[in-house]
This record gives C-alpha cells, structure tokens and sequence, in this order.
C-alpha cells in the first residue's frame, strides 16, 4: 500500500511540475508581448512613417472583409482608439493572441495603406 501512495504522490508531482513548465511559457509569451506597441514597448522602424494610403472606400472594403467580423465581436471596437498608424501596422503584420497576423501574401503594403487611411476616419489611428 505505502509503494501505491507514493507512486500516486509522485504522479501528482509530475502533473504538477507539468503545469508548471506550461505556465513558464505563458510568461515568455507575455515577455515577447512586452516588446509590442500595446504594451508600451518601441515600435520597430520597418513600421514608422507617415499614412500613404488615400483611397479610403478601398481600405474600408477590405476593413470589412479581414477586421470587421472580430472589431468589435471578438477583438475590442477600434473605433475612437487612437493609435499611432507604427503601433497599427504592427499589430496588423504580427497580430497578438487571437489576432492572426497579416503577412503581405494576405494584405498587401498598400492595401495596409488603405486600411489605415480608413482607420483614421473612425478615430482608431490618429496619425
Ligand atoms: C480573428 C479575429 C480578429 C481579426 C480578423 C482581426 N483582429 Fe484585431 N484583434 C483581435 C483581438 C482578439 C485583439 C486583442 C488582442 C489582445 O489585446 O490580446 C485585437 C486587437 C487589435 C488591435 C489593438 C486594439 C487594442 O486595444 O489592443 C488593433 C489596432 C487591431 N486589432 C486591428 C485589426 C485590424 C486592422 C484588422 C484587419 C486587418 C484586425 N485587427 C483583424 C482579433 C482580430
């Protein structure tokens, strides 16, 4: 009986170191998410610059298709945000969390423009 007991504290143990280590990569997820925008961090220089985008029908077309079904429902409403147009871009290049990141296979540099010239109308991107 006393091999059984030990066995079952040992197997809780395991489970429990277990745990542990799933809850050690937590914390590096939130260290990489130290160095995003949202969280203060500076914001890469390949993100920097001023809006190009002018055509705003356009960035809100494809607002609509590849934002609008988790802005707002599953994501926060961006609208009245005010972030810069270098912390968008990034989150929209290398999304966070449940947030799929935008490669340019999928948004093209301008399309990006667009978007962010959209943006800007609803107040979620002040510059
Ligand atoms: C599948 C759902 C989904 C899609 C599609 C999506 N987002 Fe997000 N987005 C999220 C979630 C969830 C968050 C919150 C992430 C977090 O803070 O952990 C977020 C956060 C953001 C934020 C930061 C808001 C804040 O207050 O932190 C911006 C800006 C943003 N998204 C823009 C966009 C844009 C622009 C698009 C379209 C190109 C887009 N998102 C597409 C889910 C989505």
């Amino acid at each position: 009986m006393k091999t059984i007991s030990t066995m079952l504290a040992l197997t809780g143990l395991t489970l429990a170191l277990t745990m542990t280590a799933c809850g050690g990569g937590g914390g590096d997820a939130e260290e990489a998410g130290g160095d995003h925008a949202s969280s203060g961090g500076e914001v890469p220089a390949e993100y920097q610059g001023a809006i190009t985008g002018t055509d705003v029908a356009a960035g809100a077309e494809i607002y609509d298709q590849m934002c609008a079904s988790c802005h707002p429902g599953g994501g926060p409403d961006l609208e009245g945000l005010g972030w810069t147009a270098a912390a968008t871009r990034q989150q929209i290049r290398e999304g966070e969390d449940s947030m799929p990141a935008n490669g340019p296979d999928r948004i093209s540099d301008e399309e990006l423009e667009n978007i962010l010239a959209h943006m800007q109308t609803i107040g979620a991107v002040t510059e």
